[in-house]
C-alpha cells in the first residue's frame, strides 16, 4: 500500500558511473524482485554520454548477471524492472544541462536525486537542479560520501545543497549503516537487557574496530591519493560503528533521536594533540607483497609516484564522557591486508577477584563479545564454563563462545544476503532518515578528523612502509600493546 511519503521518480546522477552499476541498480532491481518498489516507480539514469535507453537497459542487464544469485535473474522480475528504466544524457553542472529532464520528470509528485558523483559537484549540481526549476517542495537528494575533505570543505558542500534541499530532504549515505549487522547492534544493545548495565566503563576493559580489506587501491588511486584511509574510512564508516557502540540510549528510534545521541559522542572524542598523535596513532602505506597467494604492487608502483598518503591507520580514541572515562577505544582500517574482515570486539574486564586456583587460574580469561560484519556475520560472547569431566587437582576452565551465527539466515533456500545499498534505497523511497546521516554528524566526525590529520602535520609523520598481505606497520602493534592490550587476532 503506497504511503504519504512515497517517492515515485529515482533520478540517478553517474547513472553509467561504477557505484551506480556494481551496487545502485542491482539493488534496486532486487528491491523490486521482491515487491518493495512502488507501483509506476521509474528510475531515469543520467550522464553525459549520449546512449540510447535500449543501449543503457542492455547495459544494466549485464551488470546484473555479475551480481545475480545462483539461480539467475528472473524473467518476470526483470521484465517488470526493465520496464521502469529510462536513460536521458545530460550534463547536470548546468540548468541548461538538466533541460533534457524536464520531460520525463512532468508528472513526478516526489522525486529521489541520487548524485553518484563526484563530491566537488554536489553544489553545482543543485544550483543547476534549483535553477531549472526541478526542485519541489518534496524532491530528496541522496549524497554519497565523502561530503568534503575537511570540515571547511564540508560546509562549504553542505551550505551548497542547503541552499535548495532542506535538511530533512538531504540523505547522506554511509553504506555501512545498511549493513544488516551494524542495524543489528542497535538492537543487541537496546532489546535486551542483558547488557546495557554491562556497557560502560566499570564492566568493559576497551573496544576494538577493525576494517580489514585485502583489495588494494588499484586504478581508483585517483581519487584515493587525495583522501587516504583516515578520510577514506575513518572519518565516515568507523566513526559511524563507534558511536553506534559508545551512544546513550536514544530515547525512541525516530531519526534525530539517534542522530543526536551519535553527535554527543562524536563531542566526546578527545581531540589528538601532537604527543598523542606520535604515541596513539600510526600511518602505514603498503609496499609490494602478497595478496591471495599473488604478488601484489607497491600502492607507490599503482599510484606511479611516490606519495604521503597512507592506506593504513591505527589509532587509540578516547571518548571524554561518564560512560566511556578510561575505556579506549582501538581503531584499525588498511588496504591488502591479510584477510578482509569488519569486526566489533568488545573486551571485558576480568573477574574482580579469582575463586579459583592452581591451573584453572591461568585457564581464566575475560569475557568479550565479538560483532562480525563481514565476510560473515555473527555475534559471538565467550564465557568462561568448566572443562567437562574429572579432574584432579581443581577444577579447570575453558573459555566458550555463544554464537548468534547469522549464517543460517543466508542458508535457507531463496535467502539471499543484501546488498546494504537495498536497505538504503528503499529508506529513501519512504523517506525514513534514521539510517542517514545529518549535518552536524558529518561535521563534527570531520572537527575531530582534522585534528587528527593537524596532529600529524605537527608531528611530522608520513607513514610506515608495511608489506602487502601483512597487518600494517609494527608500530601498530606497539600501540595497543603499550597499554598491556593486544589485537584480536
Ligand atoms: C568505501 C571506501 O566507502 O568503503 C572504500 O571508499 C572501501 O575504499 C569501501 O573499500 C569498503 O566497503 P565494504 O562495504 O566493502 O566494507
Amino acid at each position: 500500500m503506497a504511503d504519504a511519503h512515497e517517492a515515485d521518480m529515482f533520478v540517478l546522477f553517474g547513472g553509467t558511473g561504477d557505484l551506480a552499476r556494481r551496487m545502485l541498480l542491482p539493488s534496486l532491481y532486487f528491491l523490486d524482485a521482491d515487491g518493495f518498489l512502488p507501483e509506476g516507480f521509474r528510475i531515469l539514469a543520467s550522464a553525459r554520454a549520449a546512449m540510447s535507453r535500449d543501449a543503457f537497459v542492455a547495459e544494466v542487464r549485464k551488470s546484473l548477471a555479475e551480481r545475480a544469485p545462483a539461480e539467475g535473474i528472473n524473467p518476470d522480475a526483470w521484465a517488470r524492472f526493465s520496464a521502469r528504466l529510462d536513460y536521458v544524457s545530460c550534463d547536470a553542472t548546468r540548468a541548461e544541462g538538466v533541460e533534457s529532464l524536464k520531460a520525463p520528470l512532468a508528472g513526478a509528485r516526489r522525486a529521489i536525486f541520487y548524485l553518484a558523483l563526484s563530491p566537488s559537484l554536489y553544489g553545482r549540481v543543485c544550483m543547476a537542479l534549483g535553477g531549472a526549476d526541478l526542485v519541489g517542495p518534496e524532491t530528496r537528494i541522496v549524497l554519497e560520501k565523502p561530503i568534503g575533505r575537511d570540515l571547511e570543505s564540508s560546509r562549504v558542500i553542505n551550505a551548497a545543497v542547503g541552499e535548495f534541499f532542506a535538511e530533512e530532504r538531504i540523505f547522506r549515505i554511509d553504506h555501512y549503516l545498511g549493513k544488516e549487522t551494524v542495524q543489528n547492534l542497535i538492537a543487541l544493545r537496546f532489546a535486551n537487557s542483558l547488557f546495557e548495565p554491562l556497557w560502560n566503563n566499570l564492566t568493559i576493559d576497551h573496544v576494538q574496530i577493525t576494517v580489514a580489506e585485502t583489495e588494494g587501491v588499484g586504478d581508483r588511486w585517483g581519487y584515493y591519493d587525495e583522501y587516504g584511509a583516515l578520510r577514506d574510512m575513518v572519518q565516515n564508516h568507523m566513526l559511524q560503528l563507534l558511536c553506534l557502540v559508545a551512544m546513550e540510549p536514544p530515547s525512541d528510534m525516530e531519526p534525530d533521536s539517534l542522530r543526536n545521541e551519535k553527535v554527543k559522542v562524536l563531542r566526546s572524542l578527545r581531540r589528538f594533540t601532537r604527543a598523542e598523535a606520535q604515541n596513539n596513532s600510526v600511518r602505514g602505506q603498503y609496499g609490494a607483497g602478497m595478496a591471495g597467494g599473488e604478488p601484489a604492487a607497491a600502492y607507490e608502483t599503482e599510484r606511479g609516484q611516490e606519495t604521503g598518503t597512507e592506506t593504513f591507520v591505527a589509532l587509540r580514541a578516547d571518548i571524554d564522557n561518564w560512560r566511556w572515562a578510561g575505556v579506549p577505544f582501538f581503531l584499525r582500517t588498511g588496504k591488502r591486508l591479510p584477510e578482509r574482515r569488519t569486526q566489533i570486539a568488545i573486551q571485558f574486564k576480568p573477574v574482580p577477584h579469582s575463586i579459583f586456583d592452581g591451573p584453572a587460574k591461568a585457564d581464566l580469561t575475560p569475557n568479550r563479545l565479538v560483532i562480525d560484519l563481514q565476510p560473515d556475520e555473527d555475534i559471538e560472547l565467550t564465557l568462561m564454563n568448566k572443562s567437562p569431566g574429572l579432574s584432579q587437582g581443581g577444577m579447570r576452565l575453558q573459555s566458550m563462545p555463544l554464537s548468534l551465527s547469522l549464517l543460517r539466515a543466508y542458508s535457507g533456500p531463496g535467502a539471499r544476503r543484501r546488498i546494504a545499498y537495498e536497505r538504503l534505497l528503499l529508506d529513501v523511497v519512504h523517506g525514513a532518515r534514521a539510517l542517514f546521516v545529518r549535518r552536524d554528524e558529518v561535521e563534527e566526525a570531520w572537527r575531530w578528523i582534522d585534528g587528527v590529520a593537524e596532529a600529524w602535520r605537527e608531528a611530522g609523520m608520513t607513514p610506515k612502509p608495511y608489506a602487502a598481505g601483512s597487518w600494517g606497520p609494527a608500530g601498530a602493534f606497539a600501540l595497543i600493546e603499550r597499554s598491556e592490550r593486544a589485537w584480536n587476532d
